[in-house]
């Protein structure tokens, strides 16, 4: 890489000009997305000295309690994108129905995706939290827009990336043309490009997964992690490590920039959930990135991105990470 600094504005101005993968507006969305990533790092910095921690008194639409910085995040993501002309619509882990952009704000062709906050266990740690979010077209001929516009499978995404609010600041990006990272600078208040063609390796030594579920498992993923943790002596014939921090956007970036799997699978605490993740919010947008890092996303038996959404909020089970080992445990799944 060069040892200039390229901020993301340079660098989407560039992708736009070589191989045309960023139309204006799209560049336009990023960038306010990315504006939207920083006041919201503002708002995770300042922690107690801003008074943003801890619990809001309101339910989400999966009867999840929201947290302040839920709430605060959705709305940050809303003002920074509903003017600028871009978007038609916007649906969010937050809110119950999409929020189509008001009429009196011109309507573009996107379609924006967020889980505003990722990882809100761990926001009143002061552990590493962060935002995910998908972008869409809407479909050609469609008028006006409705939450059937928002449901294409994951293949169609334009765009998708998430923002690590940890250590570091960090958006990582894709517009299907591979995977960059960009972190904030602070003095600056830009984000700058330090990570491009980001590769997982196919193999790893490191799995991430909550083991407390472990008795509420399906066997092929009880397999799988077994064999992980019979290590040297074991069928794999190596020692394993395990990692779980418990917010998706930090295991995924961990997974990017070394390697490992990274699995939330369907169990059998409510075998009427397909999994505890959402697929348009967490799903979707984490899958294309794993992928065009050359790794593989699963719900154990299909191609995540292949999943066709039947409505907004949709769960999925998620099997995420280096190519080899999650064809390994999509291949026990198949086998049983
Ligand atoms: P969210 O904070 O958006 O609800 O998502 C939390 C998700 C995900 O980030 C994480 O991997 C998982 O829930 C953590 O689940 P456990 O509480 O089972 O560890
Ligand atoms: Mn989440
Ligand atoms: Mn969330």
């Amino acid at each position: 890489m060069s040892t200039k600094r390229i901020s993301l504005t340079r660098y989407l101005v560039e992708q736009q000009r070589v191989d045309g993968h960023i139309p204006s507006q799209l560049r336009l969305l990023l960038e306010v997305v990315a504006r939207a990533c920083k006041s919201i790092s503002q708002a995770v910095n300042k922690g107690d000295l801003g008074g943003v921690l801890g619990a809001a008194s309101t339910e989400n639409v999966q009867g999840e309690m929201q947290k302040q910085l839920d709430i605060i995040a959705n709305e940050v993501l809303i003002e920074a994108n509903e003017w600028g002309g871009h978007l038609a619509a916007m649906a969010s882990e937050e809110m119950d129905s999409i929020y189509v952009v008001p009429n009196r704000y011109p309507q573009g062709e996107y379609l924006l995706l967020f889980d505003p906050l990722d990882g809100s266990s761990n926001i009143d740690v002061n552990v590493s939290i962060g935002t995910i979010f998908s972008v869409l077209k809407k479909p050609e001929g469609s008028v006006g827009v409705s939450e059937q516009d928002f449901l294409q499978a994951g293949a169609q995404q334009v765009a998708a990336g998430y923002c690590v609010y940890g250590p570091q600041t960090t958006l990582v990006l894709t517009v299907g043309d591979g995977v960059a990272m960009f972190t904030l600078d602070r003095e600056q208040g830009s984000f700058v490009l330090t990570k491009e063609n980001v590769e997982i390796p196919p193999d790893t030594k490191e799995f991430a997964i909550n083991m407390s579920n472990m008795r509420h498992w399906d066997a092929p993923v009880k397999r799988y992690v077994d064999e992980c943790l019979a290590g040297k002596e074991g069928p794999r014939g190596k020692d394993f490590n395990m990692r779980w921090v418990a917010s998706m956007v930090a295991d995924v970036h961990r997974i990017l920039t070394r390697g490992g799997i990274f699995m939330y699978p369907w169990d059998k605490r409510e075998p009427n959930k397909p999994g505890k993740l959402r697929l348009m919010y967490e799903a979707n947008p984490m899958s294309w990135l794993v992928e065009q890092a050359g790794g593989a996303a699963t719900n154990g038996k299909d191609r995540i991105l292949d999943i066709a959404p039947g409505k907004l909020h949709e769960r999925v089970s998620v099997i995420l990470g280096s190519k080899n080992e999650v064809e390994r445990v999509t291949a026990y799944h198949r086998e049983g």
